[in-house]
């Protein structure tokens, strides 16, 4: 019976599963430094009255033909038949950190193979593959990974959000059934970015248990947190399909996307740490381990208005600013005058450039900066070339009309035409121009995604990431940055092809502070694209000081997005002294422990980062709104080593106002912030720094160096 118990195990975390003659997890939880597979027996149920008369397991399959009663991982048929599979091992292979654990059900004619992983972060990866072994196909209406979590991880935590508003964080209390996201908008989406956090009663960033899981996947999902009646509960992913759309021919096998899980002890900045350090580890590689350079993106300085004189002008003052790379946004191919026409039409627009893009190239190239450029391959206008010539490639049903979303609609990449012609669209612009960069969009969903009559939203994500590949294959010295109407498309699967994501339309850096504290529960901040806006904020109409804008985007991939010509003197030298504090600062905020702090007063937002070596910090401190008390409170800062002395001192901080005149909120700093202060770890973490009363809208950035 022992040897029927496996054991993952890392610094935090460890998961142990039971694997014949079926396979269940039995433990996910904190690391076991005295784990034997005998304790195992302790787990051992009873059977309840008024139940089956036997246990009824949750398997890693979680069949309901075992007697689960709850959401199943598998449904399915064929034709009707062999619809409750129950799944027996056959095979188990460990090595190391990974299992592979092969199922099968001969009845059904169904083979289950199961990878689970746990890398040295502390993230438990886990996928299926189901293959059917019978000739005729057998129809998946349903595939999830399920993994279960103690019975007191009772609340759950997850996003909503929508176009300029991403990441916003809910919670519920979950007692009895099931709490669930659904995805229906065949992108990741703005609405239900693909995860759920539950933990034990009232987690909060530094206190509590909870167990984190993301679906990588750019498609359609669904997850969900189930009680079941007898109060054990679990955390379920899939990627949704639509009906018909997964069919398994004999011998062929469908993969779930990758479960990504985070168990943590110290709240959510345990778990967000396990999450950003697997990334580094594992997922994100930057050409040439390259520092991430400073941009200006064109958008909301020219839109549409392409002249190439200008552009490189507004390049020329980029370069004196300290900017690194220069982006040229929509609208510099055939037609693209406005966001009505074109997409689809992937050649130079001659009117707007009349010498070929290369002038403009090697113009930002002899500034020392690199070039980047924006395009949206997935879509067509119908008011395009290529819609007129092939209006039988849209992503669409027969007989229906489809409705178009910012007047575009998707290509069908299911379609080899469409597939071709898009890679050698993509390889003319990326193979004949010296481009370093690319921001690819995506800006509208799917409706009736189909092709030739069948749904077809699964292949499309599919189709999209093999288009991507590709491109990467071909140049592997390209960047890319994953945007649809800002952050549409933000997942782990994504992030194995790209290199940044654009977080979102919304510059406005009060609403950017809370967008990007919601993306940093699972992403770091050196994937995080954040860009210092125009004063008056686009996508708000509200007005923010440089520093306020200065600051939010440091915390993140920093760059510039509007005309810098236009910018007066005041806003050009605060753009040339952020860009300078990235610069500086970059190095620890890319690699360093990143921390949000619970705050009394929830008008303040905090969050720092604390190198590796605990040997220096940077914390930002954000006044959101009015502040609830007159009095600012103490920061006690997380992360530090508590024996250490450290020097503190104020690195930026807006015109503060002291006067008393002219009703702000702080007649007196406190001394600290005149000459600093040498403090002890210990004494930071458990007394703290008095700060000093902030006006709204505003934000101060704190320096801690070992001495
Ligand atoms: C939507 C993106 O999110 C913007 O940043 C910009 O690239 C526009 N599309 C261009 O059309």
């Amino acid at each position: 019976m022992d040897n029927a118990f496996h054991r993952l195990t890392s610094e935090h975390c460890d998961l142990v599963i039971r694997t014949q003659p079926f396979a269940e997890i039995v433990y996910f939880g904190p690391h076991l430094q005295h784990f034997s597979a005998q304790d195992c027996q302790s787990l051992l149920r009873p059977v309840a009255n008024g139940k089956l008369d036997v246990d009824a397991p949750l398997t890693l399959a979680a069949e309901l033909g075992r007697g689960l009663f709850g959401s199943p991982g598998i449904e399915g048929h064929r034709n009707g038949l062999d619809a409750s599979p129950v799944f027996s091992t056959r095979q188990v292979e460990q090595n190391g950190h990974s299992l592979l654990i092969t199922s099968e059900d001969t009845q059904a004619g169904l083979r289950l193979i199961s990878e689970i992983q746990l890398s040295g972060s502390g993230v438990l990866q886990i996928r299926h593959g189901l293959r059917n072994l019978r000739a005729e196909p057998w129809q998946v209406d349903r595939l999830a990974v399920t993994l279960p979590v103690a019975d007191r991880a009772r609340e759950v935590m997850a996003f909503h959000g929508r176009w300029i508003r991403e990441f916003q964080p809910h919670r519920v209390t979950l007692d009895h059934d099931s709490f669930v996201i659904e995805n229906r908008r065949g992108r990741t989406s703005h609405e239900h970015f693909p995860a759920l956090i539950a933990g034990s009663h009232g987690f909060s960033e530094q206190q509590g248990e909870v167990w984190g899981v993301h679906l990588g996947w750019s498609g359609n999902h669904r997850l969900r947190c189930e009680v079941k009646t007898d109060g054990r509960r679990y955390l379920q992913a899939e990627a949704l399909y639509l009906a018909g759309e997964m069919a398994l021919a004999e011998g062929a096998t469908l993969w779930t996307p990758w479960l990504y899980a985070s168990y943590s002890a110290s709240g959510l900045n345990g778990m967000s740490q396990q999450f950003h350090r697997f990334l580094r580890d594992e997922i994100v590689r930057f050409p040439d381990n390259k520092a991430r350079p400073v941009h200006l993106n064109t958008w909301e300085g020219i839109y549409f208005q392409h002249d190439p004189d200008y552009i490189m002008q507004m390049a020329s003052r980029a370069a004196e600013l300290g900017v690194e790379r220069f982006i040229i946004d929509d609208g510099w191919f055939r037609g693209r005058h406005h966001d009505r026409a074109a997409l689809g039409d992937w050649y130079l627009d001659t009117t707007k450039y009349p010498n070929g893009l290369t002038p403009v190239i090697d113009h930002v190239k002899s500034l020392g900066m690199e070039f980047g450029i924006w395009v949206e391959p997935e879509m067509i206008n119908p008011d395009s070339d290529l819609f007129r010539a092939h209006p039988d490639w849209v992503l669409k049903l027969p007989g229906y009309e489809q409705a178009t979303m910012r007047y575009q609609w998707l290509l069908d990449l299911s379609n080899p035409q469409v597939y071709d012609y898009l890679l050698e669209r993509m390889s003319w612009l990326l193979g004949e121009h010296a481009i370093d960069y690319v921001k690819w969009d995506m800006n509208r969903e799917l409706v009736q995604a189909g092709h030739e009559g069948k749904a077809a939203a699964d292949a499309q994500t599919r189709h999209y990431y093999r288009l991507l590949d590709e491109l990467n294959r071909r140049y592997p010295h390209i960047e890319f940055e994953s945007c649809a109407s800002g952050g549409g498309r933000i997942d782990y699967e994504v992030l194995k092809r790209c290199h940044r994501f654009w977080a979102s339309d919304n510059n406005d850096a009060l609403e950017r502070n809370t967008i990007q504290r919601g993306m940093s529960y699972f992403f770091p901040l050196e994937v995080m694209g954040a860009h210092i806006g125009n004063r008056h904020c686009h996508a708000t109409f509200r007005q923010h000081s440089i520093e306020f804008r200065g600051l939010t985007a440091l915390f993140g991939h920093m760059g510039i997005e509007l005309d810098p010509i236009k910018a007066d003197a005041a806003e050009g030298s605060g753009y040339q002294r952020y860009v300078q504090l990235y610069k500086q600062w970059r190095p620890l905020l890319h690699s360093g422990d990143f921390w949000r702090v619970d705050m009394p007063d929830s008008t303040m937002q905090v969050q720092g980062v604390v190198s590796r070596d605990k040997a220096a910090a940077l914390f930002l401190v954000s006044q959101l709104a009015m502040p609830d008390y007159s009095l600012a409170g103490n920061l006690r800062f997380p992360g530090l080593e508590p024996g250490a002395r450290y020097q503190v001192s104020i690195a930026d901080h807006p015109d503060i106002q002291v006067v008393g005149k002219g009703g702000h909120t702080m007649r007196q700093l406190p001394p600290w912030m005149n000459e600093g202060i040498e403090l002890s770890g210990e004494w930071l973490a458990q007394a703290g720094l008095a700060l000093p009363v902030l006006d709204p809208e505003s934000a101060i950035l704190i320096s801690v160096k070992r001495i």
